[in-house]
């Protein structure tokens, strides 16, 4: 039997330790080739100085995201898958470079600041801030960040404007056409819907204006021959096929500089003209290499081996950038992959339609395990799918909260009373066959097969495969029958055994996509994570489990999210809490939110709530929950626990004699285990958040209508 499945061009292994079936251990390893893998979280690789580094190298990009606004889940979903596949290369032993960033240029930009009554400068530096936080907030390992308005990225972008004019590539004319802004998008009037962007919906404006352009169409040939001799550099299949169809109806030239904003990079021999925003962006994958600058890693990392994005953008990436790129004489990345839409009510899930859900008040709620499993495991990637609170319930309580921790929760206090809380020692022969090796390799298999094809959702179903054959295997066998019967001491050990290897190796396979789970597993079978080696494929090999160790059975990993106790959903457009905690800004400059959207509702609608003046008596933060504050509160006379998400915003000893309004009749809930019988009411922007407070002393249990 193949207990490793190379299913890939796997990188040359250092010297496996496992020589026997159970001698295998994951401890920690004296093979130094293995000691520079150990870094779990290891922000490009160890390589001691004076050594050479041969590991294969992994380059994997997000799309870099406009710092219009609060990102969202739709962009925490791309994020999260990358840094999944990062993690899961490092732990592979490839030398991985992982870029996110953001697109700081372009009119869209520039409205956005000047709504705000800033420069477009502060403006991208304080959505920078944001961003960044919350690539921290969820734990995303990138290596680099690129922002477009660094001098390094500008240099880059700079050069290779000149070369393409330089070689007759780009040339001078006048646009005239249209233009949609939010999307920073050139289109044709016969492309236009309605006189409405076909993308985004959203209304086009008329530009006339001197410019600069790219001959697509010399490129178009190489590109169709190239697309065809390498079918796997567009995917999924349907993309490529979608793309190959729209080449084929011929390219325009493309309008690649503009002149009437000056918030981009100024065109070195005419700077009148700013670089057209896009052209600009995508060198961000090159630029943030040191692409041009001597001993860059441009040299070590270039082509990537994946660019990420959902499907709305690969046309910029699938026609544009490699035409760009095979005019400069620039090796073409490996693949562009263009995965799905998150939908909510059949609409993509974005910032225009204002249908946006805030990953940072979903982690708070249930947690960051629970939210990137989800977003890892909800849609098959590359498809579209919905988003939904239930949906990321049921997933927690029914993968990870049932199968999951309920295998965790049985083995060990199986382990407790049949094996004095002792990993057993199992039987040596036989165990190619036994259910659990066997259903092990092969959920490596599948799992490794899926995440080389960037089927992250299957790669994760095949570890909760394997999961459930474990809960199965309990049933079959009755250790509690076994631990009655004579004789079957060794056959009771191997079963125990058995099952904690399982959850061991179902650690290791999660432990690129969860961030406290799979050690949290780990730690409860009696291993230190800290010590652990857990290079693929060798930690994923049968037997690495010691048997002797202590295990140590601790609270669930997984509580189950009672529905009857969850807080109401969260509401759509709800991106008040983004981290880190804002700068106020000076009333002046901060925009005034749009005018209410909501559907008109009857006074009876109204009517319903019972909203009430309440006096706060105490206050104090919730603990382990950075932005939840526990009030207590007088309403007439009658005292209550109310939960308020408003820690950044205010202090608890701030609040105390109060007096705030609230919605008295709002179903109870728990959050974070701690009760909440009603909610205040504050008033919010992206920036500030204020509660309503009465505008003179009025007795608490007053009525507000
Ligand atoms: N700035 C450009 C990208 C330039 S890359 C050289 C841009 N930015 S964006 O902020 O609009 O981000 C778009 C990307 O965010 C999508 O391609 C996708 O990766 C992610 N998503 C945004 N909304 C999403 C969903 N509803 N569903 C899935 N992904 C989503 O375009």
């Amino acid at each position: 039997m193949a207990w490793q499945t190379g299913v890939v061009p796997r990188p040359t292994r250092p010297r496996r330790l496992c020589r026997g079936f159970f001698i295998g251990r994951v401890g920690r390893s004296i093979d130094k080739a293995v000691l520079f893998l150990m870094d779990k979280d290891s922000t490009g690789g160890h390589v001691p100085a004076g050594k050479q580094d041969d590991r294969p190298t992994y380059y994997i990009t997000t799309p870099i995201y406009y710092p219009s606004g609060k990102l969202h889940i739709g962009h925490a979903y791309t994020t999260v898958a990358a840094d999944f596949v990062a993690r899961y290369r490092r732990q592979s032993g490839y030398d991985t470079w992982f870029l996110t960033g953001t697109d700081e240029h372009g009119l869209k930009i520039a409205r956005a600041a000047a709504k705000e009554g800033l420069t477009p400068q502060a403006f991208v530096d304080r959505a920078y801030a944001d961003i960044s936080a919350l690539w921290r907030l969820l734990e995303i390992s990138n290596d680099d960040f690129i922002r477009t308005t660094e001098p390094r990225h500008k240099r880059v972008v700079q050069r290779l404007f000149e070369q393409l004019h330089r070689q007759g590539d780009i040339y001078k004319g006048v646009y005239e056409g249209w233009y949609c802004a939010p999307c920073e998008t050139f289109l044709l009037e016969r492309q236009l819907v309605e006189g409405n962007c076909p993308d985004c919906g959203r209304a086009c404006e008329l530009v006339r204006e001197e410019a600069y352009f790219f001959n697509m169409a010399r490129y178009q040939e190489r590109w169709l021959t190239y697309v065809e001799e390498h079918p796997d550099f567009i995917q999924p299949a349907a993309r490529r096929n979608e793309m190959i169809n729209f080449v084929k109806q011929g390219l325009d030239d493309l309008c690649v500089s503009r002149t009437s904003f000056t918030w981009g990079i100024p065109v070195t021999f005419d700077p009148q003209h700013v670089v057209y925003v896009w052209l600009d962006a995508l060198t961000n994958y090159i630029s943030a290499l040191g692409y041009g600058e001597p001993d860059s890693k441009y040299d070590r990392y270039w082509p990537a081996d994946v660019h990420l994005m959902a499907k709305e953008i690969v046309r910029f990436h699938t026609i544009i950038w490699p035409i760009i790129l095979m005019a400069a004489g620039i090796p073409l990345p490996k693949q562009i992959f263009g995965h799905g839409w998150l939908v909510l009510e059949g609409e993509k899930i974005s910032k225009s339609r204002g249908n946006v859900i805030d990953p940072v008040v979903l982690v708070e709620r249930y947690g960051l395990d629970a939210v990137r499993y989800f977003l890892l495991r909800e849609l098959p990637f590359g498809a579209d799918g919905n988003y939904s609170e239930d949906a990321l319930i049921r997933r927690t309580n029914v993968e990870l909260a049932n199968d999951l921790g309920n295998l965790l929760q049985r083995t060990l206090a199986m382990v407790e009373r049949f094996a004095g809380g002792r990993v057993p020692t199992p039987a040596q022969e036989g165990a190619a066959q036994r259910p659990l090796p066997v259903a092990a390799a092969r959920a490596w298999a599948a799992y490794a097969e899926h995440m080389d094809r960037l089927e992250l959702s299957n790669a994760l179903g095949a570890v909760l495969e394997l999961v459930g054959r474990a809960n199965k295997y309990i049933e079959e066998q009755l250790p509690w029958d076994l631990a009655k019967q004579e004789g079957k001491q060794q056959q009771l050990a191997t079963v125990l055994y058995d099952l904690l290897e399982t959850l061991r190796v179902a650690a290791v396979l999660l432990y690129p996509a969860l961030r406290r789970a799979p050690e949290g597993i780990l730690r409860q079978i009696g291993l230190d994570p800290a010590a652990l080696d857990f290079s693929l494929p060798a930690a994923a090999a049968w037997g690495g489990l010691p048997a002797g160790g202590l295990v140590h059975r601790a609270e669930s990993l997984f509580p189950r999210i009672e529905t009857e106790e969850a807080v109401p959903p969260i509401a759509v457009t709800q991106l008040t809490m983004s981290v880190p905690a804002p700068v106020p800004q000076p009333a002046a400059q901060v925009a005034p939110a749009p005018p209410p959207e909501k559907e008109l509702i009857s006074y009876d609608d109204f009517a319903k709530l019972d909203l009430r003046v309440a006096e706060v008596l105490a206050a104090e933060p919730v603990k382990k929950a950075d932005r939840l504050l526990k009030l207590q509160v007088r309403i007439g006379d009658q005292e209550r626990q109310i939960v308020a998400g408003i820690a950044q915003h205010y202090r608890a000893a701030d609040l105390v004699g109060k007096h705030i309004v609230v919605v008295a009749n709002l179903a109870p809930a728990k959050i974070r285990g701690e009760e909440s019988r009603g909610m205040l009411l504050a008033a919010s922007t992206d920036e500030v958040l204020c509660l309503v407070v009465p505008e003179q002393p009025i007795a608490s249990g007053a009525r507000v209508k």
